[in-house]
């Protein structure tokens, strides 16, 4: 059996953040971070055009009360207002931390970290590395995990939580290089594996988004937190889906109908297309509904819509935001000095995910917290971004609650010895869930299932919801869980098979799914990402409250499984919600 003090799953920034500070506070424990990717190829690596924090370089009126209000107000005023005010308080301090760890930020004249407008902030205060700020972050953290002797299990997959007596005490992972099954048994587990993009069709995220950290907890009892709050982002590269950074809008890009009109003078004059993402995405949407979209061709009525940069020159666009040219370049032949970017809404992030308080310990349930788990990133949900997040909190959210959460793991495991475990069981439950996958003889392959619900998520669940379409959707769950369990793999073979990681991912994909679309059918209101065609507006009388849903298994019958659903009061005190205008 494996063994650490501590096991952290997840490469990307909140998991590295994470170990970093537990290594820094006792470097006498045994701490380890496990990864179905290398971790400097997370997710985290694509994070574009910033960090955000109010050093007050660009702008010397901003404060943490200023960022504090944005964000909630960003949020919809779902977001927990105590969780708010740490993420912005401790947000120079972490930013600074970064600098002198020696990530490479982009610099004012004078020297100091330069700052950006970022859609929904009132101030410029999103820190930048160019339009690669994650992969500047990330590659710093890394080097400072192998210089500290943490040991890193890149590329192996963790199956499944081991929870007993309320506690979790370790993981069933395997290897992918030659599909070794191995139980690993530490005094904390933290799980910080970002989304689940992967659960639609068109999406900015990284083909190994798929949830696997939700569905774990999901399975081993824990709820999962307002999921039906899944973020578009406004500017997915037409027709690919991948991110064309905020930044570009944040350096002054406008956005563009058929007839060249800046349109988001309609839906958010006082900001325009610095709108929060929720706002930006539906304006788009609602342009291309009303035909006002493009063609490839440049005629009108298509689905998409212009981003245009060239009135900031050649210079500056390859100075501030040359990582967007270049994918507009490389992907489409776009030359984006001289002709403007197709663009539409595309998934980009998810605001829910595992519920933790302030340290990172996970709740399982709204009273409860688990013994031995903590989460943090874009897999948890702590929650600081409510209904809808501001462009530049995420990476923010996975430095300060990473390092917040490695602080409170430090302190959990002093002076506790590591869990009694029989690993005998999990290893044989393991192997034969494995082998169960390889001997299928459906008529199906993996692949065509994952397509076929992906793109019933996408139409089911997009940017506009009516209860009928939901419900539609919701119907077809059965059916997708006996196609999943039919799938057949092509690859029987145990070296670095692909198919059976893809086989486990649909698993993760569709018990996230299942989660998402259930919480939405269930929230009859319109607030930030979540918005429905039947009920408009925003409900603070039912609906001012947390949506945590629970996975029932009901053993073999997968199809029977279901989603059953409670709520746990939103934790205001800073700000009284109001109406949201831009
Ligand atoms: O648009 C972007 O660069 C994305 C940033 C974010 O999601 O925070």
């Amino acid at each position: 059996m494996l063994e650490h003090d501590v096991i952290i799953v997840g490469g990307g920034l909140a998991g590295s953040r994470a170990a970093l500070e537990i290594a820094r506070l006792n470097p006498s424990l045994d701490v380890a971070v496990v990864a179905k990717t290398h971790p400097i190829r997370s997710h985290s690596v694509a994070a574009q055009g910033g960090i955000a924090a109010s050093l007050q370089n660009a702008d010397p009126t901003d404060s943490w009360e200023a960022h504090a209000f944005d964000t909630v107000k960003g949020s919809d005023f779902l977001a927990d207002q105590d969780a708010v005010a740490l993420l912005t308080q401790e947000a120079p301090l972490v930013v600074r931390d970064l600098e002198r760890m020696g990530v490479l930020f982009s610099r004012t004249a004078d020297g100091r970290i330069a700052q950006r407008a970022f859609g929904g902030h009132s101030h410029n205060r999103a820190c930048y590395a160019a339009d690669k700020t994650g992969h500047a972050i990330l590659h710093e953290l890394i080097c400072n995990l192998l210089r500290l002797g943490v040991t890193i299990y890149d590329e192996w997959y963790v199956m499944d939580l081991i929870v007993e007596e309320g506690a979790a005490k370790g993981l069933v992972m395997f290897r992918i290089l030659d599909g070794q099954v191995a139980i690993a048994r530490a005094t904390a587990v933290m799980l910080a594996t970002g989304g689940y993009g992967r659960a639609f069709n068109t999406t900015s995220n990284d083909f190994a988004c798929t949830g696997d950290g939700l569905a774990i907890a999901a399975r081993a009892g824990i709820p999962l937190e307002d999921m039906e709050f899944v973020q578009f982002h406004p500017t997915g590269l037409y027709p690919v889906g991948v991110l064309v950074s905020e930044a570009v809008r944040g350096e002054g890009a406008y956005l563009c109908n058929a007839a060249g009109d800046r349109f988001m003078a309609e839906y958010a004059p006082s900001r325009m297309e610095l709108a929060p993402r929720d706002i930006t995405s539906r304006a788009i949407v609602k342009e291309v509904l009303a035909g006002r979209g493009i063609h490839r061709d440049g005629s009108a009525g298509g689905p998409f819509v212009h981003l245009d940069v060239r009135h900031l020159g050649r210079e500056t666009i390859m100075e501030r935001i040359p990582f967007c040219w270049e994918e507009a370049h490389r992907l489409l032949g776009v030359d984006a000095a001289v002709q403007p970017i197709p663009v539409r809404p595309t998934i980009h992030y998810s605001m829910g995910g595992i519920p933790t308080n302030t340290d990172g310990r996970v709740r399982s349930s709204g009273e409860r917290l688990m013994e031995g788990l903590f989460a943090a990133g874009e897999a948890a949900c702590v929650s600081v971004h409510g209904a809808n997040r501001l462009g530049s909190n995420s990476l923010l959210e996975c430095v300060v609650y990473g390092r917040r959460t490695g602080a409170a793991i430090a302190a959990y495991v002093e002076g506790k010895s590591r869990p009694d475990l029989d690993e005998e069981p999990y290893l044989a439950a393991a192997r034969s869930r494995l082998q169960g996958l390889l001997d299928r003889e459906g008529e199906e392959r993996i692949a065509q299932v994952r397509q076929g619900f992906q793109d019933m998520m996408t139409y089911h669940c997009g940017v506009f919801r009516t209860e009928p379409l939901m419900g539609e959707g919701l119907e077809q769950f059965k059916d997708f869980w006996r196609r999943c369990d039919r799938a057949y793999l092509d690859d029987k073979g145990s070296c670095w098979n692909t198919e059976l990681i893809e086989a486990l991912e649909l698993e993760s994909l569709m018990l996230v799914g299942q989660a998402i679309l259930t919480s939405a059918y269930h929230r009859q209101e319109s607030r930030g990402a979540h918005c429905r065609e039947d009920f408009t507006a925003r409900d603070d009388v039912n609906f001012l409250k947390h949506t945590l849903a629970f996975w029932v298994s009901e053993g073999r019958d997968r199809a029977a499984n279901a989603i059953k659903l409670d709520y746990m009061p939103v934790t205001l005190g800073l700000f009284e919600p109001q109406e949201r205008k831009y």
